[in-house]
């Protein structure tokens, strides 16, 4: 089986670039399940369901983090969304759901947590390694396909998280930092790794945004808008290729493709 997952969209132009190139993709790589982080969708903060509206069955599911609060309905949305998953190590009384299990339509089903790191994150969370364990011991046995989207900053955390799961879940892909690494493998035990799988976010931006007004805040510390760039775009992903059966990984390969509307349509 092969499954596929695609960094942080940021905004209308990452959003129509899932939309256009995860069909060619599905057929390109032969998956049959696609996870994305859709984290910055909304105009590249949060999300909503307009926006997951407009990725539409792109994916099977869209993961969240840090960002998740950041458009003011969504709060009363995500509890609609039965495929869109927040972190997991967030307060209970937070609403959505930070794992699941969802159905493979090539059959059997995938289960997918979201777990937000503690290091350099500017929201509290709780230990994601002591609330991956206990997801882990509450799945149903039969599920033995697992895909962790670890939303963090810190490359150690990321790594120390990798090899805390290895052996235990299918794969373990970072996002968050909007930049691929080159790091990915199968670990010892037969778990995939990333430390960060990257965005779908403008090529010549900074994490998806304006060059000229990141830069100005950098320089000059005063508040000011960071449009996203909405054209020439860059979609990082991930294909694993796994043993349906064990849920162990066999190979793991990280990728990017560009989208560029007026090309494609002119
Ligand atoms: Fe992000
Ligand atoms: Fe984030």
């Amino acid at each position: 089986m092969n499954l596929l997952f695609i960094g942080d969209v940021v905004g209308k132009g990452g959003r129509e670039a899932v939309r256009m190139l995860v069909p060619e993709l599905r057929r390109e790589f032969n998956v049959s399940f696609v996870i994305v982080n859709a984290e910055n969708s909304a105009a590249g903060s949060g999300l909503t369901a307009g926006c997951l509206r407009d990725l539409g069955a792109a994916a099977d599911v869209y993961t969240a983090g840090d960002h998740v609060w950041d458009q003011k309905m969504f709060e009363q949305e995500i509890v609609h969304c039965d495929n869109v998953l927040r972190p997991a190590n967030l307060s209970k009384l937070q609403p959505g759901r930070g794992f699941g299990v969802f159905r493979n339509p090539l059959g059997g089903s995938v289960a997918v947590i979201v777990l937000q790191g503690k290091g350099f994150m500017r929201e509290s969370a709780y230990c994601p390694f002591e609330t991956v364990e206990n997801i882990l011991r509450e799945l149903p046995a039969p599920v033995k396909t697992i895909i962790v989207d670890f939303h963090a900053e810190a490359t150690s955390e990321k790594i120390a998280m990798g090899y805390f799961l290895d052996g235990k879940v299918t794969a373990v892909f970072g996002t968050h930092t909007h930049v691929p690494t080159a790091d990915a493998r199968v670990l010892p035990g037969g778990t995939a790794y990333l430390t960060d799988v990257g965005m779908v976010g403008g090529v010549e931006s900074v994490l998806g945004r304006e060059v000229g007004p990141v830069l100005q805040k950098f320089r000059t510390g005063m508040p000011g808008r960071l449009p996203v760039v909405e054209e020439n775009i860059r979609l990082d992903g991930v294909i694993v290729s796994y043993d349906q059966h064990t849920g162990r990984a066999t190979a793991v390969k990280n990728f990017s493709r560009i989208w560029n509307s007026a090309e494609r349509n002119g």
